[in-house]
C-alpha cells in the first residue's frame, strides 16, 4: 500500500528520496511522485509508472534542495494517473503534502473549501488536507497542521512541505503508520522502516494524533491535545542486509530460503525441555488470564488468517481450549460476543493491517484482553494490544507472506503448549512436543533443499488455469495457503477445500486438466485421504501429492510426487507448506509474473 518518504538535511534530497521509495516498492503502488524545496519554491515530479520513471524524470530536473517528501500510491479515491499521483498542492503552490489512508469527510471538506474559493486539481481525497492547510495558515506550519487535521475525520500518515518554512519538514498521524527516523545533521519520516535503514537505526514511532516538525538537527512532537511530548528513540534491530536480495532472484525466494534461520530464531530462548513447556515473555503479565480462559477467539486476514485456522487445531488438541477463528474484517463489523473469560489473539505479520487492527479496536471497546502476534517490531497492532509475542521472523519484503506464515504457526504451537501444560498436557506429552519442535529448523532444510524438484512440477503445472489443493485435518488450512499462494502471484485460479469435501460440490470440476494439489502426509486420517485421491484419479483429475517420504500407496497413485520428511501432525503444517510455497514461486516466475509485486496487491493493506 501507499509509501512515504521525507528527508531534510544537508545532503541532496533527491537520490535519498527515490532510494527510500525503492525500497518502499514491495509494498505495492501504481504512481509515485516527489516534491523538493528548491530555491524558495516546491519543485515537483510525478508518474503513473513505476519509482524507475519518476527517478529518470527527477534526473532530468537535476533539483538539487536538501528537504523534500515523496510517495508510491496504491490508488483508492481516483484512478492511478498522473494528476492522482502524490503529492498535491494548495492553490499557490505553497504546500505539497504526501498521504497514506483515506480521508472519509473528504467530500464535504471538499465543498466547504470550493465555496469558499479554492480549486481542485485531482479526485483524490489527499487534496483537501493540502487546500484545509492553506486555509487555516497562521504562520506556524506545526500550529496550523494540529488546527486542519482537527477537523479531517479517517486515517492519515502524512509528510508535508512548505515553501514559506523552508527548513522544516512536518509529519503527522492517525491510524496510518508513520515514523521518524534520527540521522547525524539529517531527519527522515518514512511509512516503514525499510525506507530509511540505510541511514539510520533511531527510530521514534509517532501515536495517533501527535504532529512532528523536523529540521536538519531537531524533532519536535505535540500531542492531538497541543502538548511537547518527549519521544522515546529506539533502535532497531533489522539491518540492511536483512531487507536485501542476497542474490536470489525476488525477495520471496530468499524468505522461503530463510526459513530454516526464521524458525529457529522464532524458536530461540522459549522452550523447556525440563518442563516440558514454552515462555513467551511477552504473556507473562497475562498468564493468570490464559490460566482460566474458558475461550479463546484467534482473529486474522490473509495469509495471517490461515496461520490462525491451524492455531485451532493446536490450541484445541494440545490445551483442550475452545477457539474460534476469525476473518478480523468480519469480526469487527458483527457485534462479536466477548466473555470475560475470552482471551483475542490478533495476528499480523506487518502488525498494520487495517481490518486487524479493527478488530483489536472492537475487543478493547468491549473490554476484552487482546494479545497480539505480530512480525514488524514497534508496528501499531504491537503497540496497541495488551501485551503480545512476536513471530522474529525478520523482514518480509515479499508480498506473498512465506516465512512469516510458518514462524506464526510455530508461535501458536507454543501457545498451544504452554497453554497445554498449564491445563491437563502431561509433562512427557509436553516433552514430546518441545522435542518435536527442535526439530522443525532441521527438516525445513531437508525439503528446502529439494528446490529443484519442486520446479520440475511447477514446469509440468505452469499451463493450467485453475487448481485445487485438498487437505484434511491440520493440513486443511495448508491446502487454502498454498491455493492462495498460487492465486496470488501467478493469478492461477485455485480453491483449497477439505479433501473430504471435494465429493459435496468441487468434484464437478475435476477432469483430465484439473491439477489436484492433495497434502497427503502419514497421519491419523492417512486412509481417508486416499480414498478421496482414489476418487479425483477415477475422473482421470491431475494428481500432485505432497507425501511422507517413503509412502508407496499414494506415490502409486499420483502424477507427481514430493516427499518430505515424516513428522508428528502437529507439526506437518509447516513442514508441507514450504513445497506449496515453491510450486507457487515455479508457476509464477514460469508464468513471467512479478513475483514480488503482484498486480493489485499491498503488502500491508492499511485501509479496510
Ligand atoms: O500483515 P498481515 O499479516 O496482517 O497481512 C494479512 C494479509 O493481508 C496477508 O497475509 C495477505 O493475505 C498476503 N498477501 C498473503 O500472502
Amino acid at each position: 500500500m501507499c509509501g512515504i518518504v521525507g528527508y531534510i538535511g544537508n545532503k541532496s534530497a533527491v537520490p535519498i528520496l527515490i532510494d527510500g521509495l525503492k525500497r518502499l516498492e514491495y509494498r505495492g503502488y501504481d504512481s509515485a511522485g516527489l516534491a523538493i524545496l528548491e530555491n524558495g519554491s516546491i519543485m515537483i515530479e510525478k508518474t503513473k509508472g513505476k519509482v524507475q520513471e519518476l527517478q529518470e524524470l527527477v534526473e532530468e530536473s537535476s533539483f538539487s534542495g536538501t528537504a523534500g517528501i515523496a510517495h508510491t500510491r496504491w490508488a483508492t479515491h481516483g484512478e492511478p494517473n498522473r494528476k492522482n499521483a502524490h503529492p498535491h498542492l494548495d492553490c499557490n503552490s505553497d504546500i505539497a503534502i504526501v498521504h497514506n489512508g483515506i480521508i472519509e469527510n473528504y467530500v464535504a471538506l471538499k465543498k466547504y473549501l470550493e465555496d469558499k474559493g479554492h480549486v481542485f486539481k485531482s479526485d483524490t481525497d489527499t487534496e483537501v488536507i493540502a487546500h484545509l492547510i492553506e486555509d487555516d495558515y497562521n504562520g506556524s506550519l506545526f500550529e496550523t497542521l494540529a488546527i486542519s487535521l482537527a477537523k479531517v475525520e479517517g486515517t492519515y500518515g502524512l509528510a508535508v512541505i512548505s515553501k514559506k518554512e523552508p527548513d522544516k519538514i512536518f509529519a503527522a498521524r492517525k491510524g496510518s503508520p508513520l515514523i521518524i527516523g534520527k540521522g547525524k545533521k539529517a531527519n527522515y519520516i518514512a511509512s516503514d522502516v525499510a525506507a530509511i535503514l540505510r541511514y539510520t537505526n533511531e527510530i521514534i514511532y509517532l501515536e495517533d494524533g501527535e504532529v512532528a516538525e523536523l529540521t536538519c538537527e531537531d524533532i519536535s512532537v505535540k500531542s492531538e491535545d497541543n502538548i511537547h511530548v518527549r519521544k522515546k528513540i529506539q533502535q532497531i534491530s533489522w539491518s540492511l542486509a536483512m531487507i536485501e536480495k542476497d542474490g536470489f532472484e525476488h525477495f520471496m525466494l530468499k524468505e522461503i530460503h530463510e526459513q530454516k534461520t526464521s524458525l529457529l530464531n522464532t524458536l530461540r530462548g522459549r522452550l523447556n525441555y525440563e518442563e516440558g513447556t514454552a515462555r513467551l515473555d511477552g504473556l507473562i503479565k497475562y498468564i493468570e488470564y490464559l490460566k482460566k480462559a474458558q475461550r479463546i477467539i484467534l482473529t486474522a486476514c490473509g495469509t495471517s488468517w490461515h496461520s490462525a485456522l491451524i492455531g485451532e487445531y493446536l490450541i484445541e488438541e494440545l490445551a483442550g481450549i475452545p477457539v474460534e477463528v476469525e476473518y478480523a474484517s468480519e469480526f469487527r463489523y458483527r457485534s462479536p460476543i466477548i466473555n470475560q473469560d475470552d482471551i483475542v489473539f490478533v495476528i499480523s505479520q506487518s502488525g498494520e493491517t487495517a481490518d486487524t487492527l479493527g478488530a483489536l479496536h472492537e475487543t478493547k471497546r468491549k473490554g476484552g484482553i487482546v494479545l497480539g502476534i505480530c512480525n514488524v517490531v514497534g508496528s501499531t497492532i504491537a503497540r496497541e494490544n495488551n501485551a503480545g509475542v512476536y513471530i522474529h521472523a525478520g523482514p518480509e519484503i515479499g508480498v506473498a507472506s512465506t516465512k512469516a506464515f510458518t514462524s506464526q504457526v510455530l508461535v501458536l504451537t507454543m501457545i498451544a503448549l504452554m497453554l497445554g501444560r498449564m491445563r491437563n498436557l502431561p509433562l512427557e506429552r509436553g516433552r514430546e512436543v518441545v522435542k518435536a519442535l527442535r526439530e522443525i529448523p532441521d527438516l525445513v532444510g531437508e525439503v528446502l533443499k529439494k528446490d529443484e524438484e519442486i520446479k520440475k512440477i511447477a514446469d509440468l503445472l505452469a499451463g493450467h488455469n485453475n487448481a485445487l489443493y485438498l487437505g484434511r485435518g491440520y493440513n486443511f488450512p495448508v491446502a487454502l495457503e498454498g491455493a492462495l499462494k498460487l492465486k496470488e502471484i501467478s493469478y492461477v485460479h485455485a480453491e483449497g477445500y477439505p479433501a473430504a469435501e471435494m465429493k459435496h460440490g468441487p468434484i464437478a470440476l475435476i477432469d483430465t486438466k484439473m491439477p489436484v494439489i492433495v497434502i497427503a502426509t502419514k497421519d491419523a486420517i492417512y486412509e481417508k485421504i486416499m480414498s478421496n485421491i482414489a476418487e479425483i484419479k477415477a475422473r482421470q483429475g491431475i494428481i500432485v501429492s505432497i507425501i511422507t517420504r517413503g509412502d508407496t500407496k499414494i506415490k502409486e497413485l499420483s502424477d507427481n510426487y514430493f516427499e518430505v520428511p515424516s513428522t508428528p501432525n502437529f507439526i506437518s503444517p509447516i513442514i508441507n507448506t514450504i513445497p506449496l510455497q515453491l510450486l507457487a514461486y515455479y508457476v509464477a516466475v514460469k508464468r513471467g509474473c512479478h513475483v514480488d509485486q503482484p498486480r493489485n496487491l499491498a503488502k500491508s493493506v492499511t485501509v479496510e
